[in-house]
């Protein structure tokens, strides 16, 4: 029954566009006093909004890092110590892991600093402050000007406040849009570039469940992995250096040693990447009908290549488990979107809502002049965007996830200098980036896999893209391969022999090309490989990109003055803006959820629970024993909860998305409860439509990860640099 109402109440809502539970929103911390501290304290904050985000002194933003502008981590010692997810460090623990010393299987601890192993290019990047610039991109734009014209003037404006705001300084900046393009705010970020592992569970605790269980609650997986940050003896960022010493933050989070209640406050502090909560029906219906599905087949085909390969051999499984893992990752998302999207009915309180919305815009004069149109156009333009965005997902999705296809296009540019009569020591930089990329490819390349692949997707590709719209390749497909229907085993044919031939697909062909390319590069472009991607790439960016970029632009402008009507005429409610990348602060509470009819889902998992769930014949579900052993004896130590258990994970109604993995969530008292780094299956459409009722996201109990440090790995010597609060 509590139900039943709560779902009229959520539907009514969401008809009203009014919130009644605090729960949904990514918001700025530079608004929080405004919009949301009061708020906050009700629902369980004991800090104030100057105690979030200040630029004054030190605030709980001075531990908050972007982790290779993907992820988030946290400071949680005053060297610099960092804590994300394993997922999010995953790519760094896979360099340095051979057939010989597989980190990934084993896990790693460094035990004194020297151990701690350097990631080139790895990233660890702070918010030194934020700043409302809306009023300085938007002077002298008016709504009369066109699209283009628009972007090129606020794009101008963008470069030179950003580059006058970091003058003399060692700071980065970026301005991004908020609301679509109604609001705009810089960020000014120092950037650490000598970021080191100091320690990685093995992949049977730190992606226990694997792929099976991604997004799914209830979740068993200690999804950690801990760095550190150096810096100069200035405290400054610097490229890597032995003589570099561990970072002095700001502010570093203490850790609550605390149970975790249910309806206790939580927040998250991080860096979600996207969510398109503003969208209309129209463009709901595109990503549900056309454009998720289209990229879950594509990506289930692939997959399944992936898998069967990494299943007959070690390297082969070392060298594709990060990609496969990411590629995975989405596939799963959007299904869930789909399925989460049905239903909550989402098309439908999309035009309910949109009815409510012209009515109001018909009772009143002015905003009919303005949005009496608005539907229409909507309508129109979505409906020449749709197939332009298929041919575009059909591009990247297929085209460009042959790996040989996507390599060869990172040849483009060079071969046109070339072409253009460049000489060589011109291109000396583009040559040696060539180089080097060349080596990180084939690390994880292996051409049978990708042989496969390419056949299975340039077919999904010709069976899905109308014939007029496909590349020229393709008829030359038809002529020389044709095996009358036989389609799958015409471009196996094909793609059996450019294999043979091509450079790109042979580390020792494309060195020896590379070593001279002044003398090489006409037999690039005879290349097949390289002609495959030509004609490819040729046809996406004269044909459609063009008219892609123009509906995009139409479409944008659109949902701009959509957005501004929105908060005009429904003016009673709170608005946060749509997750771009930027720092975000959510908030919630610790609670369980009704996942089917009849069904409930518990707040929190345990070890027992872990245990239930292994089966010594399924990789993702192996138990080591050294875990086993602890499970046995009931060697909990300090971690234990109240009732003797260990907790793993608990999860809460924080609104999240992709890039809050690594996140800190936070108790009311600013102390560090745990890592997020995961949402539920039932709630992946919150990226479009949350519903409090079905959203949580998963978060790493921290007593977990501490147990795991100390009590597993025996590197309990990093404790000694924590604040831990009893
Ligand atoms: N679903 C989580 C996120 O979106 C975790 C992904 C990594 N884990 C995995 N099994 N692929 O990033
Ligand atoms: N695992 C996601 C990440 O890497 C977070 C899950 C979500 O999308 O909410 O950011």
């Amino acid at each position: 029954m509590i139900k039943k109402i709560t779902s009229i109440i959520v539907t009514f809502s969401i008809l009203i566009n009014i919130s009644l539970r605090a729960d949904e929103g990514m918001w700025l911390p530079l608004l929080l006093k405004q919009l949301n501290e009061s708020d906050m304290q009700k629902n369980g904050l004991k800090l104030s909004a100057e105690d979030i985000y200040s630029i004054n002194k030190s605030s709980l933003k001075d531990a908050i890092v972007h982790f290779n502008g993907g992820c988030t981590a946290e400071i949680i010692s005053d060297k610099g110590l960092l804590l994300t997810n394993h997922h999010c460090g995953y790519g760094q623990i896979q360099a340095h892991s051979t057939v010989q010393n597989d980190l990934l299987t084993n896990g790693f601890w460094a035990m004194n600093a020297s151990q701690e192993l350097p990631n080139p290019g790895l990233t660890a990047t702070l918010i030194v402050r934020m700043e409302d610039v809306t009023a300085k991109v938007l002077a002298g734009v008016s709504d009369e000007v066109n699209e283009t014209e628009r972007e090129k003037k606020i794009n101008e404006t963008i470069n030179a406040i950003q580059k006058e705001a970091v003058k003399g300084t060692h700071y980065g900046a970026y301005i991004r849009p908020f609301f679509y393009g109604n609001e705009y705010y810089m960020f000014i970020t120092e950037t650490f570039r000598d970021v080191r592992l100091v320690g990685a569970p093995p992949s049977s605790i730190g992606k226990f469940g694997g792929d099976t269980d991604n997004w799914i609650w209830p979740r068993h997986t200690g999804d950690f992995s801990i760095f550190r940050i150096y810096a100069n003896k200035d405290n400054n960022p610097a490229d890597y250096s032995p003589d570099n010493v561990p970072y002095k933050p700001k502010h570093h989070l203490p850790i609550s040693m605390k149970d975790i209640e249910k309806g206790d406050f939580t927040m998250v502090y991080g860096f979600p990447g996207r969510t398109s909560e503003y969208l209309s029906s129209y463009a709901v219906d595109m990503i549900m009908n056309e454009s998720d599905p289209a990229k879950v087949k594509i990506r289930e085909t692939r997959l399944a290549i992936m898998d069967m390969e990494m299943k007959k051999s070690d390297s082969v499984r070392i060298q594709y488990a990060s990609k496969y893992a990411s590629l995975a990752n989405y596939y799963k998302k959007w299904i869930g979107e789909i399925n989460g999207l049905k239903k909550l009915d989402a098309i439908n309180k999309k035009k309910q809502f949109e009815q409510n919305f012209l009515s109001k815009v018909n009772a009143d004069n002015n905003a009919k002049n303005k949005y009496g149109k608005l539907f229409n156009d909507l309508e129109k333009a979505y409906t020449q965007f749709n197939p332009l965005n298929k041919q575009r997902d059909y591009y990247i999705e297929a085209i460009l996830g042959i790996e040989s296809v996507f390599y060869a296009y990172t040849y483009v540019n060079l071969i046109d200098s070339l072409n253009k009569g460049k000489k060589p020591e011109e291109l000396q930089k583009d040559i040696e980036r060539l180089q080097t990329a060349k080596k990180q490819f084939f690390k994880d390349y292996d051409s049978k896999t990708d042989e496969k692949v390419c056949a299975a997707l340039l077919k999904i590709y010709y069976d899905n893209i109308d014939k007029t719209q496909q590349p020229d390749v393709f008829r030359e497909i038809e002529k020389k391969y044709r095996c009358g229907n036989n389609t799958t085993l015409m471009f196996e044919k094909y793609v059996a022999d450019i294999y043979k031939k091509s450079i790109f697909v042979s580390e020792t062909d494309i060195t020896k090309v590379l070593s001279n390319i002044a003398k090489n590069y006409k037999k690039v472009q005879k290349d097949p490989v390289y002609k495959l991607m030509l004609s490819c790439y040729t046809k996406f960016v004269q044909d459609i990109r063009p008219q892609y970029n123009k509906l995009e632009a139409e479409v944008n402008n659109l949902n701009r003055i959509y957005m501004k009507a929105i908060k005009e005429l429904v003016s009673d409610k709170k608005y946060y803006p749509d997750a771009n990348g930027t720092l975000r602060v959510a908030y919630g509470k610790v609670d369980g959820y009704f996942p089917r009819d009849a069904v409930f889902y518990n707040y929190y998992t345990t070890l027992d629970g872990l245990m239930e769930k292994e089966n010594p014949v399924v990789d993702e579900f192996i138990v080591s024993p050294k875990l086993k052993e602890l499970y046995q004896k009931k060697d909990y130590g300090q971690y234990a909860d109240k009732n003797n258990e260990l907790r793993i994970a608990f999860c809460a109604s924080n609104h999240t998305t992709g890039g809050n993995s690594g996140s800190p969530v936070l108790n009311g008292e600013g102390q560090l409860i745990g890592t997020n780094f995961d949402r539920n299956w039932e709630g992946t459409m919150s990226d479009i439509m949350y519903n409090p009722d079905q959203v949580r996201n998963i978060i790493l109990d921290v007593h977990y990860t501490l147990f795991v440090i100390d009590k597993f790995a025996g590197a309990g010597y990093l404790l000694n640099e924590m604040t831990l609060v009893k």
